[in-house]
């Protein structure tokens, strides 16, 4: 989750597309309006051609893998109307683009989204596949948490991972918990995942855990206030961490102790909070876990440590 500033222009409407007869038209188009009304990216892709290229052909209906010779095709009345309509959402309202078609994607895993949720853009995605190998040699994962879930995205991959693993997913939000209800029920997994209202893990059973892992809110509250509107419509409480982006952190960490098995793990995601999680939990010697483009974001920490460790 990549946080700036927000000082670009609001545009009033649209210019006018009179002209744009086809797909190929309408992306140059878009590619231009997203520069000059400086619109933020980062919660469906990194640029704005990936990012427009998916809204157009989204809002046509027509498949994310269409031959290239569609971009051609010239488009009906009613279809330029509906490319207009969409563009107009997120360019002028900075209505995400997640949002406008109720869809994101994790690698190849599709989730229900809408407004109650923040839109799943987890480095998890590629550091779940690889926590089996920091586990003792022989040890199954059968009982899994996801702290924080939002819209269950990363209790559906634990699930997906380790496929004998009872999952628990925890979200203070009602909103989020109805969300993720969908995508637990979208994923066929209901009889695998349970779905706790709860602050942190207070009102959650006691039970131990092989794995706990959260995406938890972990923005500074002044990085929070000025975020970039699309961001903005996010739920602040998926976002804002408190003063300085600890607060669910510290709770998690104290409580996680009565929960983790005692060959279990730790995995945390915590933006760019590396420094401050270093300083704060010095001893606890945080593993940082390689990311591809170089974030290192997500911590690992080994039961041994945290069970001695006295906050
Ligand atoms: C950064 S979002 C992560 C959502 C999801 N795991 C993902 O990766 O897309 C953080 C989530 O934590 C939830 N949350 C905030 N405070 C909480 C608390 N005290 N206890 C449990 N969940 C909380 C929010 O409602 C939000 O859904």
């Amino acid at each position: 989750m990549k946080a700036r500033r927000d000082k670009s222009p609001r545009p009033a409407a649209l210019p006018v597309t009179a002209q744009l007869a086809t797909l190929r038209a309408w992306i140059v188009f878009a590619e231009k309006v997203y520069a000059q009304a400086g619109l933020a990216l980062g919660q469906v892709a990194t640029t704005a051609h990936d990012e427009a290229l998916y809204l157009l052909l989204r809002t046509l209906d027509w498949p994310l893998d269409s031959d290239p010779a569609v971009l051609d095709q010239p488009l009906a009345p009613a279809q330029r109307i509906a490319l207009r309509k969409v563009l107009h959402q997120r360019v002028v309202d900075r209505t995400p683009a997640a949002y406008l078609t109720r869809e994101a994607f994790l690698g190849d895993h599709a989730f229900y989204v809408d407004e109650r949720v923040i839109i799943p853009r987890s480095y998890f995605l590629e550091i779940i596949p690889l926590l089996a190998a920091h586990l003792p040699a022989g040890v199954e994962v059968t009982r899994a948490v996801d702290v924080c879930t939002g819209s269950g995205c990363l209790a559906i991959l634990l699930a997906h991972q380790f496929p004998r693993a009872k999952v628990d997913a925890i979200d203070l939000s009602p909103d989020a918990l109805a969300v993720a209800a969908i995508n637990v029920k979208g994923h066929r997994l209901g009889r695998r995942i349970t779905l706790h209202g709860s602050d942190v893990f207070a009102q959650v059973p006691k039970v131990t855990y092989d794995l706990i892992l959260s995406n938890p809110p972990y923005e500074p509250s002044a990085v929070c206030d000025d975020l970039p509107e699309e961001f903005k419509q996010e739920p602040r409480l998926a976002l804002d961490g408190g003063a300085d982006g600890l607060d669910i952190i510290r709770r998690l960490l104290v409580q996680a102790r009565e929960r983790l098995a005692p060959h279990g793990l730790v995995v945390l995601e915590v933006g760019a909070l590396q420094k401050a999680m270093n300083r704060e939990f010095k001893t606890l010697k945080l593993q940082w876990l390689p990311t591809i483009d170089g974030s290192h974001c997500i911590c690992l920490i080994h039961a041994d440590r945290l069970l001695r460790w006295k906050p």
